[in-house]
């Protein structure tokens, strides 16, 4: 790759989790495109599409500052010109986790990712980890449609009490915000035992689930410790796992996952 151009896709609401991906990108390409799109084919029937944070001149500033040689800011009906008639589809992975609380979340991830890949063809494209669903589905997609562009993850970056930032955390009230640091003390719980040896998929799913019932104003919608490879529940871990939690925090919805492990293991990506 001898002018590497790396492609961070956004829907803006820029927040410090964005800047890893854009230090990131400014690491590891010549040439850095950002695209800063609120993609409506990833929202379900009454999630928040319309009232999703929009500041595009904040977003833009931030874009500059890092360094970000072209932004694509496209309208909606010029990346669905047909109305959206042609979708990708994940297949049986973007049914599980996020996709069984989301229906056609992923269809529309994989979909608007696809053809950002087109347009603007980058030779590496990043992505956070704290979203690990969507990683390991754009991996799947990129390794199935056999696309030329390396998917680097980006690890998840965290407020002082842990809370792992997101465009959403805004949405919360002050006692809100205060309550959803627990879903980073559940994930630390469950690494915890991990590092004292527990591989127990149960155990370590019930220890978060514990930890998490002791915030009242949270409640958990699923706790998954699943193969980093393909999502499927694990009864028994091996070397790795990836440990995610979905919860309503009144009326946000929030996400969050680390990936476990093992020693011998650390330094390949997940
Ligand atoms: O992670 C996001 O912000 C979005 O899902 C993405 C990858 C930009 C696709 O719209």
């Amino acid at each position: 790759m001898a002018s590497p151009v790396a492609l961070v896709p956004t829907m803006g609401a820029l927040h410090s989790g964005h800047e890893a991906l854009l230090e990131m990108a400014r690491a590891l390409g010549k040439t850095v495109v950002a695209s800063l799109f609120v993609n409506p084919t990833q929202f379900a029937e009454g999630e928040d599409f319309e009232s999703y944070p929009r500041d595009r001149d904040r977003d833009l500033a931030i874009f500059k500052q890092r360094g970000v040689d072209a932004v694509f800011a496209p309208p909606v009906d010029e990346m669905y010109p047909s109305g959206g008639s042609m979708l990708v589809d994940p297949g049986p992975i973007g049914d599980l986790l996020e996709g069984r609380q989301r229906p056609g979340h992923f269809r529309g991830v994989t979909t608007i990712v696809t053809k950002l890949f087109a347009l603007i063809r980058p030779d590496l494209a990043m992505f956070g980890e704290k979203d690990a669903q969507q990683l390991v589905v754009v991996r799947h997609l990129v390794r199935d449609l056999m696309l030329d562009v390396e998917i680097v993850g980006v690890p998840t970056v965290r407020e002082p009490d842990g809370l792992a930032f997101s465009s959403r955390n805004i949405y919360m009230s002050a006692p809100e915000r205060r309550a959803a640091s627990v879903l980073y003390r559940s994930l630390s719980r469950a690494e915890e035992l991990w590092n004292e040896e527990e591989r127990d998929g149960e155990a370590l799913r019930s220890a978060v689930r514990d930890c998490v019932a002791r915030e009242p104003l949270v409640e958990l919608e699923y706790v998954s410790v699943a193969d980093p490879e393909d999502l499927f529940e694990l009864d028994t871990a091996g070397e790795r796992a990836i440990v995610s939690v979905a919860a309503r925090v009144g009326r946000t919805r929030l996400i969050d996952s680390i990936t476990l492990t093992s020693r011998a293991d650390a330094g390949e990506e997940p």
